[in-house]
């Protein structure tokens, strides 16, 4: 039989609701609109997310799934004598299974706590996971990583994993802030795990942002169902084209929607009338690519130093495990 696993709500429908209306308030009724990039993963979301990891064009997460598959090994029988696993922004765990199979088989490993915004995806990987690997406790946190971690749970000593380039749709802002935090609730000995993008050609990098077969732009186009769900707005998606373009200067691909004609959308449950003219665009992510000597000096800075890192031969991709 395998172990209880759990799934706590730390964050509630009404909590989710509220942080929506700022969001959407402070987001659209300035000049420039923008939205920040959790919005996207209600369930449909996350299903369209998963739907990109398997493009041709979206070289992440095979890039980072062979590098942890190359690396899970050495981490838990070397690098880390970690008891439990904390993972921000999980989705659907699949390449954790990758570590939590060497973990179990060689490492000191006892709990697994991923945690995610997306409540349906939480659940699905939770129920995977647990039948999987019986030995581990799995305690699921529906959660928003960028609202503090504090609260983070602490059984043992902890590894946290930040996967997928998640760290990179972190404005830099939000990115440092991210560190500092990071570095005020681990304990001396404690470990993160990060998978970041790499700065590559953007040849390569734009169209994993704009694939051929259209499922970025639907996922991109994603938040606008959601507020149109959450918030009774009247948004038609597919007025909006998706936009993804690489800024040389940020080192950030940028995804936007752009309305296609001149429209007025309203948000009923903010009694906000929106104006849109054609052409005008909002952002809706950034994902920052970095250059792997300057990320191990940021992380430097923030009193995290890296202790190894694993990039495929094209260095389009580091894991990089760095330490309190
Ligand atoms: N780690 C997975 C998923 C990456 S997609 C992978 O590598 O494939 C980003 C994930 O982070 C989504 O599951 C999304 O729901 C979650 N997420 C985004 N912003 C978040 C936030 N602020 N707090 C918690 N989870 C978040
Ligand atoms: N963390 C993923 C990344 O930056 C998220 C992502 C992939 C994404 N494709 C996207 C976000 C398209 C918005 C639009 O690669």
């Amino acid at each position: 039989m395998p172990m209880e696993a759990t799934i706590d709500i730390r964050i509630t429908e009404a909590d989710l609701a509220e942080a929506l209306r700022t969001d959407v308030m402070t987001g659209l009724s300035g000049p420039r609109k923008w939205l920040p990039p959790k919005w996207f993963y209600d369930a449909r979301g996350s299903k369209l997310f998963e739907a990109i990891t398997d493009l041709p064009e979206y070289y992440p997460t095979r890039t980072e799934r062979a590098l942890l598959h190359a690396c899970a090994q050495e981490i838990a029988v070397g690098a880390s004598d970690a008891t439990e696993l904390i993972e921000l922004g999980s989705g659907s765990s699949e390449k954790t299974g990758l570590l939590l199979r060497s973990f179990s088989a060689h490492g000191s490993l006892r709990s697994y706590v991923p945690l995610d915004v997306s409540e349906s995806a939480l659940r699905d990987a939770v129920g995977w996971i647990n039948a999987e690997f019986p030995r581990i406790e799995v305690h699921g946190l529906v959660s928003d990583f960028t609202n503090g971690l504090d609260w983070l749970p602490r059984r043992g000593r902890r590894i946290v994993a930040l996967l997928g380039g998640t760290l990179g749709n972190l404005v830099p802002a939000e990115r440092a802030e991210f560190f500092g935090r990071l570095h005020n609730v681990l304990e001396p000995g404690e470990q993160l795990l990060l998978g970041v993008g790499l700065v590559t050609d953007p040849a390569v990098m734009v169209p994993a942002y704009d694939d051929a077969a259209g499922v970025t732009a639907e996922f991109n186009r994603n938040i606008l169902h959601v507020l149109n769900n959450r918030l009774g707005a009247n948004f038609e998606p597919s007025r909006f084209a998706h936009v993804a373009v690489w800024d040389p200067g940020n080192r950030w691909i940028e995804m936007r929607l752009e309305a296609t004609a001149d429209m007025t959308v309203t948000v009923a449950d903010l009694d906000l009338m929106l104006e849109f003219a054609a052409g005008e665009q909002m952002r809706t992510e950034i994902s920052a690519k970095f250059r792997l000597a300057d990320f191990h000096a940021e992380l430097a800075a923030a009193g995290l130093p890296a202790q190894r890192s694993w990039t495929d031969p094209a260095e389009r991709f580091a894991v990089v495990l760095a330490g309190r």
